[in-house]
Formats: structure tokens, C-alpha cells, sequence
């Protein structure tokens, strides 16, 4: 039987996701405020997740519900919108209109923790966000947890892809900085990566946990990324020295993948190495 499958917040993520379930032939509709430009096979759905009224006409009968919208920024009013609210609006349309989609997933974030220092984290670890944004993660997450459908929280390290290449174009520009205070541990998932995750969970595992960590399979000092993109790039390594990266940058700590390895998926991209590799051309080009 056809799948019926809600993506709200259809974008960078959720457009990937919605992509591999139309070839895995579900009927795919894509949320957002925006629709133009979906992918192909995706039905677009242009609707507000803050305004419940909005989301009165949502297709029937819907069997899986992503909810990757993001917040768009950092602002504390956007994260309560786009995490709290949104939330919040999508379940009460879908329990007022009588659906019972038998699964519903959560992108969440590696914010939720407050561990530093290099310290491994795992699905287990407490979470105890330093910063409002990160609380405001939390309560998005126990919207779902406590909401009236099965759902499935996945907490995303940094994502990196065609088109997010930040990271490395500071190397590239000469911008980048090596930490200059010790190690400082990051993780990242690519595109394709997070949402294979995505795809994983909600379709290919019989009895899903409640909570997975979605990142790459090595956690990764940041100093030892930026010499890799530097030599792989034809550039000099980076000084040491605060940057603006490093301002922005928060966690040092180390997130292990090892529950979404056991749930039986496998990365397309296990590494920074990988992933980046497959990125070296788009960036080469950006220099000429
Ligand atoms: N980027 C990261 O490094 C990172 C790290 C950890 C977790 N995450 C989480 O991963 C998820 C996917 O991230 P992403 O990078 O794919 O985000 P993205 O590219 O910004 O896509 C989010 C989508 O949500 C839609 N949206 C935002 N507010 C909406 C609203 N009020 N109503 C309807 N649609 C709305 C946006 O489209 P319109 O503007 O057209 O509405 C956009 O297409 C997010 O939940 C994000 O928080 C991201």
C-alpha cells in the first residue's frame, strides 16, 4: 500500500528526505511557508506551522509525519516558533482531524547537550542545555514525546552538503582559525546522511528507539578538519587564533552514532574525509 508521508518544513533536509520516500514510491507532500521549487514528486503544501488555521486543510490520511522546519536563525522568538509552536499547531491539526499517523519524527539537535570538554554523549546522556536555544529544543522534543502519536526524536550534529560548505570556504578565504585553547571536539552529519536517517528510522526499523543521535561515525577535532580541508584544498593551514567559526561554534563535545549504527543504517559519508571529498570540486570552482 502506498505510504502517505507529511514533510513540514520541506527544506535543505526534508527536501532530501522527501526525494528518497517519492522513490520508494510513497506519496510525498512537502510544508512550507514557500513551496515553490519542491522537488519534483513532491506535492507542495504551502502552509504556516505558527498559524493553526493554516494547517485546518492537511492531505487525510497521512501515515508518517517529518517535522524538519527550522528556525531559520538564532533568535529565541524564532527557535519557540519553529520548535515550540510549530510543534505544537502541526499535532493538534492532525489529532483534530481525526489522523493517526503511525509514526511521527523530530529533527532535533546535539544542542540539547551541555557536556564539554571532549566528553562522549550518547542517547542516554543527560541533557541540560546551557543556552535558551537549546532548552527551547528540549521542549520542541517533549511536544512529540508527549503528544498522541509514536515519535521518534533524531538530535542532528552540524549538517554540511552541496550548497553548506561554510566551513571549509573559511578555509579557503583564509578566515578559518585553529582552536588555539586545546581540542575542541565537533560533529557533523552531511545532507544525504541526515536525511538517509531520516528515511531509516521512520520506515526501516520495526521497533525504533525514542531518541537517536544523527551524526557521522567520528567525531572530529576541529583543528584536525581544518588541516585536512587545507591540504585537500591547496591552501595553507590555518593560524591559530579565534574565529568568527569559533565564536559561533559552542559544543566540544563527542557524539557517537553508535545506537543509529545498531538500528542497521550506514552512512554514506562515515567521515568528514568522505563527505568533504565529495564536495572538493564545488569548492575548487568557487576559487576560480
Ligand atoms: N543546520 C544544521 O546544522 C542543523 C543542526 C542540527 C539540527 N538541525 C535541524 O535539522 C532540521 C533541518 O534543517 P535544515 O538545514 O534542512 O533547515 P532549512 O533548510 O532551513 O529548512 C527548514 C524549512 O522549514 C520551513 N519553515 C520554517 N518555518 C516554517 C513555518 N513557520 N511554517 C512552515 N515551514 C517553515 C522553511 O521553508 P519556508 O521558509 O518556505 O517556510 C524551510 O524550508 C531543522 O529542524 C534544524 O533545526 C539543523
Amino acid at each position: 500500500m502506498t505510504e502517505r508521508v507529511l514533510v513540514a518544513g520541506c527544506g535543505y533536509v526534508g527536501s532530501q528526505a522527501a526525494v528518497r520516500l517519492a522513490a520508494r514510491g510513497c506519496q510525498v507532500f512537502g510544508l512550507r511557508r514557500r513551496p515553490r521549487g519542491l522537488p519534483d514528486g513532491v506535492v507542495p503544501l504551502a502552509a504556516d506551522l505558527t498559524d493553526p488555521g493554516s494547517l485546518a486543510d492537511l492531505p487525510p490520511a497521512l501515515d508518517l509525519v517529518l517535522y524538519a522546519a527550522s528556525a531559520g536563525g538564532g533568535a529565541e522568538a524564532a527557535y519557540q516558533e519553529a520548535y515550540v509552536e510549530g510543534p505544537r499547531n502541526l499535532l493538534e491539526a492532525l489529532a483534530r482531524s481525526g489522523q493517526a499517523p503511525r509514526r511521527v519524527l523530530f529533527t532535533s539537535s546535539t544542542s540539547v547537550y551541555a557536556q564539554t570538554g571532549g566528553a562522549w554523549v550518547d542517547e542516554d546522556s543527560p541533557t541540560e542545555p546551557p543556552h535558551p536555544t537549546g532548552r527551547l529544543l528540549l521542549a520542541g522534543e517533549r511536544v512529540f514525546r508527549d503528544g498522541p502519536f509514536p515519535a521518534i526524536l533524531l538530535r542532528l550534529g552540524g549538517i554540511y552538503g552541496p550548497g553548506r560548505t561554510r566551513l571549509a570556504e573559511s578555509v579557503l578565504e583564509g578566515s578559518a582559525r585553529l582552536p588555539g585553547d586545546g581540542p575542541r571536539w565537533t560533529n557533523r552529519i552531511h545532507r544525504d546522511d541526515a536525511a538517509g536517517a531520516v528515511v531509516h528510522l521512520a520506515c526501516d526499523v520495526a521497533e525504533p528507539a525514542p531518541v537517536y543521535l544523527g551524526v557521522d561515525r567520528e567525531p572530529a577535532e576541529l583543528a584536525v578538519v581544518l588541516r585536512w580541508l587545507a591540504a585537500e584544498l591547496g591552501v595553507p593551514e590555518p593560524p591559530p587564533g579565534p574565529s568568527a567559526a569559533g565564536r559561533r561554534a559552542r559544543g566540544n563535545r563527542r557524539c557517537s552514532s553508535e545506537r543509529l549504527v545498531a538500528s542497521g543504517y550506514e552512512h554514506r559519508f562515515p567521515t568528514f574525509r568522505e563527505g568533504y571529498a565529495s564536495l572538493l570540486a564545488e569548492l575548487r570552482a568557487r576559487r576560480t
